[in-house]
């Protein structure tokens, strides 16, 4: 097993995958990654639904619609639709305590809902880094935002839709991507 900085460095958003089902006990090790994460106040707020071959297809013309009705960002919502068709299993992940998006909301709410975003982001974070050390590849994706009504109807009503993953077993191996240095994010004062 890797540690945990190989996994960290050695981890590439994966686009291409082979179509080698995933076996259920591995995605319920990387699920178990999942909710091991921090959350704020341990609140755990997160809901996770596994999208098989069986819903695949709805799950695809879902991101049809989303495609027909943003002209604009169509090509690279298109690319993205396309890998989660490759992909044996996406991951849909979402905030049970979040409100719709485009609802206002008093101020600590909106505190609430930033605590429980970063704790939701921690958890997709360990998933993908739990499926690196699994041999397995992952794409994290928010393309899933373009039909945002028609997967929360479908999925997640009431629920705030976070992000999808996908995964599966690589079938590349990119080179690391380029970063900014610390030179560039980095203050010390
Ligand atoms: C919040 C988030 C959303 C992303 N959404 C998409 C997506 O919808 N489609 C896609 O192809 N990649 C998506 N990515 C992957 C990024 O493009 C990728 O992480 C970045 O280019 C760096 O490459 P690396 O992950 O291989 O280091 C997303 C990544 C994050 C963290």
């Amino acid at each position: 097993m890797m540690n945990v900085l190989e996994a960290i460095q050695n981890r590439r958003s994966i686009r291409r995958f082979t179509d080698t089902p995933v076996p259920r006990d591995m995605i319920e090790t990387v699920l178990e990654a999942a909710i091991a994460a921090p959350s704020g106040k341990n609140r755990q707020p997160w809901q996770f639904v596994v999208i098989t071959e069986q819903n695949k297809a709805e799950m695809l013309r879902l991101m049809d619609d989303g495609i027909a009705a943003n002209p604009e960002s169509a090509k690279w919502v298109q690319f993205t639709r396309d890998i989660m068709a490759q992909a044996p299993v996406n991951i849909f992940v979402f905030n049970p305590n979040g409100e719709y998006p485009w609802r206002s909301i008093p101020t600590k709410q909106r505190f609430q809902e930033l605590v429980d975003i970063q704790s939701v982001g921690a958890a997709i974070e360990n998933m993908i880094l739990a499926a690196e050390g699994l041999g397995l590849g992952t794409l994290w994706i928010c393309d899933v935002f373009e039909n945002y009504d028609g997967f929360s109807a479908w999925i997640g009503n009431q629920k705030q839709l976070i992000a999808a993953v996908s995964l599966g077993y690589p079938d590349e191996h990119p080179d690391k991507r380029g970063r900014k240095g610390l030179d560039k994010v980095v203050t010390w004062m």
